[in-house]
């Protein structure tokens, strides 16, 4: 997959691409990400990207020229064109997902301001990662490369992903590693039992206790498996 993320703040990403999964992914060429600091295709004396809106009002608004045209220098036919802004859709698992059969993702990220409506015309999706207002959208974008790289295959262990959080549509169980014993806290038996079949069931029904007393809104219109609803029973009735 090829990432190209437009912003002004280059910088910012200098660690990000530098460190752990990430950095490891473009090594072994599972990704490519650029980053492109749109303010290098201003036309003006000043290289300006920004200015006053039109009706007036507060703040500066991100004008078309530098940003389209750094975009058309990068943009193809197979390119999914993404807006970072809180007035998007909002990311979840399950579209990062649908985001790694993209051949190529172009991020785009406005800083302090908004962007000039006409910018829009040129967007396939915009995407936010929450319902509250960041200083810019690299942080958001970095947010979004996160979670489709680490997805991709070659980033991480293959499989190693498939007992994320969410990925089933309930919350990961429980993990433990040594000590056996920690401040008299012991490492659930089952767990020591070397028997892969109770070790999977145990695992199915910590994931829906958990998700049942944190986040009881994911079980909402979920299609229960017979084992599942059979667990399920178990916990009502130990309650
Ligand atoms: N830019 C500013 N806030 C944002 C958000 N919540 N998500 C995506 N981009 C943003």
């Amino acid at each position: 997959m090829k990432i190209d993320i437009l912003s002004l703040f280059p910088d910012m990403f200098e660690g990000f691409i530098k460190t752990s999964i990430i950095k490891r992914a473009i090594a072994s060429e599972v990704v490519d990400i650029k980053i492109h600091d749109f303010r290098e295709f201003a036309q003006n004396k000043h290289l300006k990207v920004d200015d006053y809106p039109y009706g007036g009002g507060q703040g500066m608004v991100l004008m078309c020229q530098p940003l389209l045209d750094c975009l058309k220098s990068i943009v193809t036919p197979e390119s999914l064109v993404v807006l970072m802004s809180p007035q998007g859709r909002t990311l979840n698992q399950s579209y990062s997902t649908e985001l790694t059969k993209e051949k190529h993702l172009i991020l785009i990220c406005g800083h302090y301001e908004g962007f000039d409506e006409r910018i829009r015309d040129y967007v396939d999706v915009e995407l936010s990662i929450g319902d509250y207002v960041l200083t810019g959208g690299e942080l958001a974008s970095m947010v979004v490369t996160d979670s489709v790289v680490r997805l991709l295959d070659g980033a991480i262990t293959e499989e190693s992903h498939l007992d994320d959080s969410f990925s089933n549509g309930l919350l990961e169980y429980p993990q433990y590693t040594r000590p056996f014993e920690y401040d008299g806290n012991q490492v659930p038996d089952v767990l020591m039992s070397g028997h892969h079949e109770n070790i999977r069931r145990w695992r199915l029904k910590q994931s829906l206790i958990k998700t049942l007393n944190k986040r009881p809104d994911l079980l909402e219109g979920r299609v229960w498996s017979d084992e599942e609803l059979k667990i399920m029973q178990e916990i009502k009735e130990k309650d």
